[in-house]
């Protein structure tokens, strides 16, 4: 198997492990059949969500939809379908994230490019972009600021969303900035891409909205995380000593008066974050939970 470094055990994706072999020579290893391997490959390699991931990968490989498989569970895959599928599954396998293998992901309306240059953008980030779009309400062609960019994710969705904002995404990575240009291209929505080193200060504004998703992950906690992020996404991504308190402290300076910040943090730095706000002037601020009841989105506004 192309790949394999599970040292044999467990069954093999596609190889139909009862007598597949013989199957396959004969052209019978079904849609079902693989499905039911690979999920069983997957659970033994530790993934959370083996059926889910065989289905999506299967799909993949044979450029259909999920659904479509349950149309034709008795197919019969033909043997470059086969190599196809068990390349996806194997490096599944190997933990890298499911969205690597797939290279691409949904964010809020748009499918984006995702690969290990940046971050995998999660659900709880469009709970910021969805309290960046009510402190934009009202506002025609706000200047916005994205802090630490990445895919593009946060910036190529307020540009979509609320299609009158001036967009610039800001980002010292050169890998993240070029894979945030290949989702500008892939999504039509025209954002500014900006080089720089957050700690040395943002670009000069004014800004009417600084919106950010900081590293904010404790250097110490990256062993203990899952191996899909601790092995596969960019440290620079995760961690950063300091990067929120950075970003609030930044913000001031560049922000346009009435201007405001939304912030996304970490578990159990919602009030430091909140503290840190009031402290450095801003006003009306507020906490929002993300979809799993943590506080995880601080906004406030500038006087
Ligand atoms: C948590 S990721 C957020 C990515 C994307 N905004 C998202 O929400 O999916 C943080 C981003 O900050 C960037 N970053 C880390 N340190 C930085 C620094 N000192 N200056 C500028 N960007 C930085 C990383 O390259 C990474 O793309």
């Amino acid at each position: 198997m192309t790949g394999e470094t599970g040292g044999g055990s467990g069954p093999q994706p596609g190889s139909g492990g009862d007598g597949g072999d013989a199957r396959r020579k004969h052209g019978s290893n079904t849609i079902s059949d693989v499905l039911r391997l690979s999920t069983e490959y997957l659970a033994a390699r530790g993934s959370e969500t083996p059926r889910l991931d065989a289905e999506r990968l299967l799909a993949k490989a044979l450029g259909l939809e999920r659904i479509d498989l349950y149309m034709a569970l008795d197919r019969p895959l033909m043997p470059p379908e086969l190599d196809s599928a068990r390349a996806l599954v194997v490096r599944r396998g190997a933990r890298e994230p499911l969205q690597y293998v797939l290279g691409e992901w949904g964010f809020r309306h748009l499918t984006l490019n995702v690969d290990p240059r940046a971050l995998i953008p999660r659900p709880e980030t469009e709970v910021l972009v969805e309290r960046a779009l009510v402190l934009l309400e009202g506002r025609d062609a706000p200047r916005v600021l994205d802090v630490g960019t990445g895919s593009g994710a946060v910036a190529l969705a307020i540009r979509d969303e609320h299609p009158g904002a001036l967009v610039t995404g800001f980002d010292f990575s050169v890998d993240a900035l070029a894979l945030a240009a290949e989702n500008a291209a892939r999504t039509g929505l025209e954002i500014d891409l900006v080089r720089g080193d957050l700690f040395a200060g943002l670009p000069p504004g004014p800004w009417d909205l600084i919106v950010s998703n900081p590293p904010y992950v404790d250097a110490s906690e990256i062993p203990t995380l899952q191996p899909e992020v601790r092995d596969w996404e960019p440290h620079e991504a995760l961690t950063a000593e300091g990067a929120v308190a950075a970003v609030a402290r930044g913000a001031v300076p560049v922000m346009a008066p009435g201007a405001g910040i939304v912030l996304e943090i970490g578990i159990g730095q919602a009030g430091a974050t909140a503290a840190l706000l009031g402290e450095i002037g801003l006003v009306e601020i507020r906490v929002t939970p993300d979809l799993r009841e943590i506080d995880r989105i601080v906004e406030g506004r500038l006087a």
